[in-house]
């Protein structure tokens, strides 16, 4: 078989065979096909798009390229969830110790956090001592003994996707639906669960901007996962303006653990309650949704999901502490009210622009390398659809150094659009598949 040949037949449109997928991939896994062909093949199915049964293929053969978790020796049904990303999206945090105080195992892999996105883990470092950083073992044994652990995403899972997707990333080919759904379903299946809840967000602060971009991605995970034997739901979610109001590191689990007490914003609880009723259907503990969010709500009302929150933190090294005193988790001492420029209504706001305020403060990550400042970021008084007067406090920041404090409150006003008109509150849940 010869790389050649395969880029010519999908630049001619054809549909690529199992074997000639699992050929590119080994060979550009193993460092034998090179770049410049792989970048090619990958223009060629940019423009001519890949079958359902390619996109599977390609999946699978992804999923193959490295270490697959292996997570039977853990007992139920283990259901894993995952978020396309957004802006202030802190749901692993608060509905991973819901459903698994509702009897749902939570194995978990999670990754830090790049560019103006938060990650799962560098959140969890906001407890003094905690660490994702624990053996395939003891992995194992706290989903048994307490039915919750997250582990640090390891280097060699799906190594093939990681390699295409830092090469899409330079030859402008990632925004093709196929190799997107490919690349987050290869990572999932590697990860081991039974059953997958996917939370596909949509909007400005989102991957995928439109609606309707959005319930195509949904539908192709879906199809993949179902395909490759794992029971798949999606629940397609609002991220035209950030998730709760806490936007940062520290201040996200404040508000995580706040939701966990039943005092988190509307729009966030909601979030945890649909995506948790999934979880809880999938993984065979209520019959139904209403079953499940009522076993939900018993489990925040009882202070059961704080206690497996604290749990959960405490085994992997944590002071489980601050789970009872969220106030302890330590803010930047510089403390600024933004204020509204004008009166009137928020139209619209542009939520990758504030990710990227976070960013600016020192709350997220540049590179990889860099270090991150989790005590920095911002909380949200005012989203679209309030009424605001000149001079009225829209959000606070909390900075480490005075002199971004200036440049972010600026970045923040032109990310926020104001009209006199009334406008409709947004809604939170786009659909479900
Ligand atoms: N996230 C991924 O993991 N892969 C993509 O291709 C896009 C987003």
């Amino acid at each position: 078989m010869r790389m050649y040949d395969i880029i010519m037949k999908k630049r001619n449109g054809g549909e690529l065979s199992k074997e000639e997928i699992r050929f590119f991939i080994d060979g550009y896994t193993k460092g034998e096909i090179p770049d410049y062909q792989v970048s090619s093949l990958m223009m060629a199915i940019y423009f001519q798009k890949m079958t359902a049964a390619e996109t599977l293929e390609l999946t699978l053969a992804m999923a193959d390229s490295g270490d697959k978790l292996d997570l039977s020796a853990i007992n139920g049904v283990k259901v894993d969830k995952h978020s396309t990303g957004g802006v202030g999206d802190k749901t692993s945090l608060t509905l991973t110790p819901m459903v698994a105080a509702c009897g749902v195992p939570v194995a978990k892999m999670s990754g830090r956090g790049l560019g103006h996105t938060g990650g799962t883990i560098d959140k969890l470092e906001s407890f003094p001592g905690f660490s994702t950083g624990i053996s395939n073992d003891t992995f194992i044994k706290n989903v048994n003994s307490i039915g919750i652990a997250i582990m640090g995403q390891t280097a060699d899972l799906a190594p093939a996707d990681k390699k295409l997707y830092a090469l899409r990333d330079v030859t402008a080919t990632v925004d093709n639906m196929s190799l997107i759904a490919s690349s987050i379903m290869s990572k999932k299946l590697a990860a081991g669960a039974d059953a997958i809840v996917l939370d596909v967000k949509t909007g400005s602060g989102a991957f995928m901007k439109t609606e309707e971009d959005s319930f195509a991605l949904a539908k192709e995970m879906v199809t993949i996962g179902k395909n490759a034997g794992r029971k798949m739901k999606a629940v397609i979610s609002n991220m035209d303006q950030p998730l709760g109001n806490a936007v940062g590191n520290a201040i996200e689990v404040r508000e995580a653990i706040e939701t966990l007490q039943g005092k988190g914003p509307e729009d966030f609880t909601e979030l945890c309650y649909t995506l948790g009723s999934q979880m809880l259907v999938l993984g065979g503990k209520a019959t139904d949704e209403k079953e499940a969010r009522a076993k939900l709500e018993e489990a925040v009302k009882s202070g059961k999901a704080l206690e497996k929150l604290a749990q959960f933190v405490k085994a992997q090294g944590g002071d489980d502490s601050y789970v009872y005193h969220p106030e302890k988790l330590k803010l930047a001492p510089i403390e600024k009210d933004i204020l509204a420029s004008t009166d009137g209504y928020i139209e619209h706001i542009d939520c990758d622009e504030i990710g990227i305020c976070s960013l600016m403060l020192g709350g997220g990550r540049e590179t990889k390398e860099s270090e991150i400042d989790l005590s920095v970021g911002l909380l949200l008084k005012k989203k679209v659809g309030d009424k605001v007067s000149k001079g009225e406090p829209i959000a606070t920041i909390y900075a480490s150094d005075e002199a971004k404090v200036l440049p972010v409150t600026e970045r923040f006003l032109k990310a926020y659009h104001f009209t006199d008109k009334e406008v409709e509150k947004q809604t939170l849940i786009k659909g479900i598949i």
